[in-house]
């Protein structure tokens, strides 16, 4: 174009003209730099997709999904494990001004603080520097969150009490019969919140094991011992010994016998 003549209008005199249209360029003008869509392109993300899904199928096979028996909303005694990449703030949750009455504080008032910082980053912290070592404040918080969270991690798998655990989700296979009135009307009400859902055990010990005879559990559940209340008076003792039979009489069964099995395994 000579200067001067032949005006073009572009619509904004600061964008320049292109002879080339820069847009919409067909792909095969960049030869072994790009591909088409269909088949190359998506053959590939077909590729990748599969191989992650088998992966994660092996794995699933290989460790399969841990399983507890039915739960039990009654069973006050059963303690809820967060999983893993929860563990920092359920440690958070054990500190003693963090916990208890202070409970408050380490719901809510500790992870706010640290999710709101989060949040405010792009504002609070606007250099234009993006290195690292230059922002030494972001860095800095950014390197003890990371230590903090490691640190309460390990400190909670450390001092966890991973026996009790596995215990108190354990499988047990047992002849307890879930419709029979006196688990409904009696256990239910008054020895599952310590005893477990199905009396395989939680705060207090499992019932099913032990070989008790009906006078036994009967003076456990008159006298009561340790943390367990007496239940002489609360209950009548039509009640007692209906309860004292019913625990006597449970035992532990095979799998194929057992009324409890969660239906995933029938
Ligand atoms: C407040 C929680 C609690 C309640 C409710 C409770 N128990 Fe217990 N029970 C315990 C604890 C804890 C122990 C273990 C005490 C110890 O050994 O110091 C226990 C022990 C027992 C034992 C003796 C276990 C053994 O072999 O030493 C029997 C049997 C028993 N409970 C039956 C029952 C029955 C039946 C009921 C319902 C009527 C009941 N419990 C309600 C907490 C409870």
């Amino acid at each position: 174009m000579k200067r001067g003549k032949g005006l073009t209008f572009v619509g904004d005199s600061r964008v320049q003209k292109y002879d080339k249209p820069k847009l919409n360029r067909d792909y095969s003008e960049f030869p072994g730099r790009t591909e088409e869509f269909y088949p190359d392109f998506l053959l590939k993300e077909w590729v990748t997709g599969a191989v992650f899904l088998i992966g994660i199928l092996c794995l699933v096979v290989a460790h399969p999904a841990p399983l507890e028996r039915v739960a039990d909303p009654t069973d006050t005694g059963y303690i809820p494990l967060p999983d893993w990449y929860f563990l920092f703030l359920y440690q958070i949750l054990k500190y003693t001004y963090a916990s208890g009455p202070f409970n408050v504080i380490g719901a809510i008032v500790i992870p706010g603080i640290a999710f709101t910082a989060l949040l405010l980053a792009p504002w609070l912290d606007n250099k234009k520097d993006r290195h690292w070592k230059r922002r030494p404040i972001a860095s800095g918080l950014m390197l003890a969150s990371v230590a903090i969270i490691f640190y309460t991690t390990w400190e909670s798998v450390a001092y966890h009490d991973w026996e009790q655990q596995n215990q108190q989700g354990e499988i047990v296979f047992s002849n307890l019969d879930a419709d029979d009135p006196v688990f409904n009307e009696l256990i239910r009400t008054n020895c599952t919140s310590c005893h477990g859902g199905e009396l395989a055990g939680g705060s207090g010990p499992g019932l099913i094991e032990p070989d008790y005879n009906p006078e036994t559990v009967e003076a456990f559940v008159r006298n009561g011992v340790g943390e367990m209340p007496a239940f002489e008076g609360t209950l009548t003792d039509d009640e007692i010994v209906a309860i004292s039979e019913f625990v006597a009489d449970l035992e532990i069964v095979s799998a194929d016998e057992a009324d409890n099995v969660p239906e995933s395994e029938e």
